[in-house]
């Protein structure tokens, strides 16, 4: 069968899907219009998409042979997965491998921003170094204290785990309650205003979805503590930004740490100009294992879904249970 790819992914998965079908890779490595999108699958049986690519009811209806959608992310708020479940086409995602990646990424910008790695790094290299100082750099400890976790699936989840060597008191805010967390770490399950009031620190580990859409306002970073630092390696949209530039800037909080913008690639210039925010190109799963491991798990759940089978990481199965 024909399968589209947008953009090049690593070899692990293209090595896999040439055994069995005729792949086609977009050439140009960069983002792809809609319009190109559509003519890309054209004739094609499977669509293999990131998560920059917003596959909307138009594409998924411009070709009546598409089959197969499998997405090279874990998050699917891409993906009209309506209007895929009801055209009977399965969707799959990339979960578990790049759990570790992420959470780790979410720790790397939680010790960046409370010991401001980035802007003693700037700092130093500017040659304004003259010599040890006691009020120098000044950042916050991090053991012993409180850390918020919101959404505690399997990123947040691995996230919180890996707080164990800080001893910390764990507070977290999910549908369900976790049993591993409260079980490991003695973390309570709270509302997320008492969360917001407690925490020290503040990871967001939720998926995109309506109710979590600017989960993150005015009100929200005002009930911060001054010193709070907050995460967000989830999705740009569940933080109004606007809202995140004024409490950095005027200090409702300690710092930030964000990966996702609500306009991506844009990222807002404001947040550039500030020292208090370090920022990454939605780089949290950007591992080679876990880009790698990405890749073969999307060509697994490709060929599966074009044999007519219930792939591993189908995220519609209704469309099989007919
Ligand atoms: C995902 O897979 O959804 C991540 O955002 C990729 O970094």
């Amino acid at each position: 069968m024909k399968i589209f790819i947008t953009r090049k992914i690593p070899e692990t998965g293209l090595e896999i899907l040439k055994k069995y079908h005729d792949i086609k890779v977009n050439s140009y490595d960069g983002g792809l219009t809609k319009k190109e999108i559509i003519q890309g699958i054209k004739g094609k049986d499977g669509l293999l998409c990131l998560l920059t690519d917003q596959i909307d009811k138009e594409i998924i209806d411009s070709e009546p042979r598409l089959k197969m959608i499998a997405n090279y992310a874990v998050g699917f708020d891409n993906i009209d997965v309506k209007t895929a479940t009801r055209k009977g086409i399965p969707v799959s995602n990339t979960p578990g491998v790049l759990t570790d990646a992420t959470s780790e990424m979410a720790w790397a910008l939680l010790f960046s921003v409370s010991r401001r790695i980035v802007e003693a790094d700037k700092f130093t290299r500017a040659g304004k170094f003259n010599g040890w100082s006691p009020m120098l750099m000044l950042g916050q400890d991090i053991t012993n204290k409180t850390l918020g976790v919101i959404g505690t699936g399997r990123i947040g989840t691995a996230f919180a785990l890996k707080s164990k060597g800080f001893g910390m008191n764990v507070l977290y805010v999910n549908r369900k309650r976790n049993e591993i967390l409260e079980k490991e770490l003695n973390a309570k399950k709270v509302k997320l205003e008492k969360l917001l009031k407690e925490s020290d620190f503040i990871s967001v580990h939720v998926p995109l979805t309506k109710s979590t859409s600017h989960l993150f306002s005015k009100r929200e970073f005002q009930l911060m503590k001054e010193n709070a630092v907050f995460i967000n390696t989830s999705r740009g949209p569940v933080v109004d930004e606007k809202a995140l530039i004024q409490a950095l800037k005027d200090n409702w909080i300690f710092g930030a740490g964000i990966d996702v913008y609500e306009n991506e690639p844009e990222v807002p210039e404001e947040l550039k100009k500030l020292d208090n925010v370090v920022l990454q190109p939605h780089s949290a799963s950007a591992t080679f294992e876990a880009r790698s491991k990405m890749a073969i798990l999307a060509a697994e759940n490709m060929i599966k879904g074009l044999k007519g089978e219930i792939p591993p990481n189908c995220v519609n199965p209704e469309v099989f249970k007919k």
